[in-house]
């Protein structure tokens, strides 16, 4: 109707406004918050300019906190607007805000302490518990279309299906098109949080990547929130377009400052901290599928990354791409592969080389373009993951049809 329409603009208006002083307010704060992380010493050498006069300075770390808080603030803003209207939400939101701060919190105790690899898998999964544990939700999905008559025609195999996946249960009353995955749900939920914070923290090590992409996706996000207002899940999508506003607010903020040549760097802090946010809207917003379909860099930099982080081959500390200070451009950075250990790796052409680049789609890029400078490659990257956004709208709007009925 009209004036649902109306109100829904009049509250689009509201997050507009809000988002626009998350941007000030984390633009003006982070120059005076960084004296402070710097005198600390929460601060790195940037190593996209080694052999260059910059390589001796300290650029302050784990700014992401500014953005971060600033980002509760205007959501908690924003919450007052939204729980009037939609009451019902005020659980979800605020199991998202605490499931967010909790990220916001870990991410920066893992800039100050260093964790190893492995812990960074488990503050993920602790952040998410605040939002699992509040979530009353469908633990249902869709089944494609093609894959019903499977789950309905073979009743041994449902059978089987059943005592394998204890917990899921088809729901017969429906052909086979909803299947309850119980707590499979839970899992998934959590491994999704994982997924996302991971996934953006280790495709980043040059400037302006963490917060570019993750503006990048945000908006695809809202673009596909604002497609979907008017739908009958319109009010979720209206949930995560607030969510979504005052994240790209903050983080545009951010990427002022973190863009080549970086005043400061994010830090883990802000690579946990976006991938909660994601995590969330995803999951509260019912629509993890197409979130994960804007992730395709990420995804396909994780699955690249497999035999380093599986340390199936050695996986040093850092894997960023290189600078070459004699021609100022990027290329890919190796790791010492022992020739006598590793023999499918010489599959390739260089049969003797002992240095093998390291499995990052960064420094994939590189291998295929050749060296190019720090800024002129986020660029590249970036542009990949709009293209990555945009193929994420086709297949959700033209080629999700033919595998689900709408
Ligand atoms: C992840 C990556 C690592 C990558 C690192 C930097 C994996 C398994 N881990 O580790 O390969 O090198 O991120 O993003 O893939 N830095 C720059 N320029 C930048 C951003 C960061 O030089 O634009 C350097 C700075 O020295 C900074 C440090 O990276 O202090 C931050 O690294 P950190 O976030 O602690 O690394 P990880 O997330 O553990
Ligand atoms: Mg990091």
């Amino acid at each position: 109707t009209n004036s649902s329409t109306q109100e829904i603009s009049n509250q689009l208006l509201a997050y507009l406004v809000i988002s626009v002083i998350g941007y000030t307010a984390t633009d003006r704060l982070i120059p005076v918050i960084k004296n402070y992380t710097l005198r600390k010493g929460i601060s790195g050498k940037d190593l996209g300019k080694r052999g260059t006069k910059l390589e001796e300075k300290s650029i302050p770390e784990a700014l992401g906190i500014v953005p971060g808080a600033i980002f509760l603030i205007c959501l908690t803003l924003a919450l007052v607007g939204f729980a009037t209207s939609h009451p019902k939400k005020l659980l979800d939101l605020n199991s998202a805000l605490l499931s967010v701060c909790f990220m916001l919190f870990l991410g920066f105790t893992d800039d100050v302490l260093d964790w190893p690899w492995r812990y960074k898998l488990i503050l993920p999964t602790v952040a998410s518990l605040p939002l699992l544990c509040c979530y009353n939700g469908s633990t249902s999905i869709v089944v494609p279309i093609q894959v019903r008559p499977l789950l309905m025609q073979h009743d041994a195999l449902t059978t089987l299906g059943k005592i394998l996946c204890f917990f899921i249960v088809v729901d017969e009353n429906a052909n086979g098109s909803i299947v309850n995955l119980g707590l499979w749900y839970f899992l998934y939920m959590g491994m999704l949080a994982v997924f996302c914070t991971n996934a953006i923290n280790i495709y980043a090590g040059i400037n302006g990547l963490e917060v570019g992409q993750s503006f990048v996706i945000a908006s695809a996000v809202l673009f596909h929130n604002l497609l979907e207002l008017h739908s009958d899940s319109g009010e979720n999508h209206l949930f995560s377009a607030m969510i979504m506003t005052s994240f790209i607010g903050c983080s545009l903020g951010l990427l002022k400052h973190n863009w080549y040549p970086a005043q400061v760097f994010v830090g883990d802090t802000y690579c946990y901290f976006a991938g909660m946010v994601f995590g969330v809207v995803g999951i509260l917003g019912h629509f993890s599928k197409t979130l994960l379909l804007f992730f395709i860099p990420q995804v396909l930099n994780f699955l690249y990354s497999i035999p380093q982080l599986f340390k199936i081959v050695p996986c040093p500390r850092h894997r960023l791409p290189k600078f070459n200070a004699e021609t100022g451009l990027m290329q890919p950075s190796t790791f010492e592969c022992k020739a006598h250990e590793y023999k499918w790796l010489k599959w390739g052409k260089n049969k003797n080389a002992t240095q093998v680049a390291n499995m990052t789609v960064v420094n994939l890029t590189l291998q295929i373009l050749g060296p190019m400078s720090e800024e002129r490659l986020c660029v590249v990257l970036l542009a990949f993951q709009v293209l990555s956004c945009a193929f994420g709208l086709l297949v959700r709007y033209y080629i999700a049809q033919f595998f689900f009925d709408k």
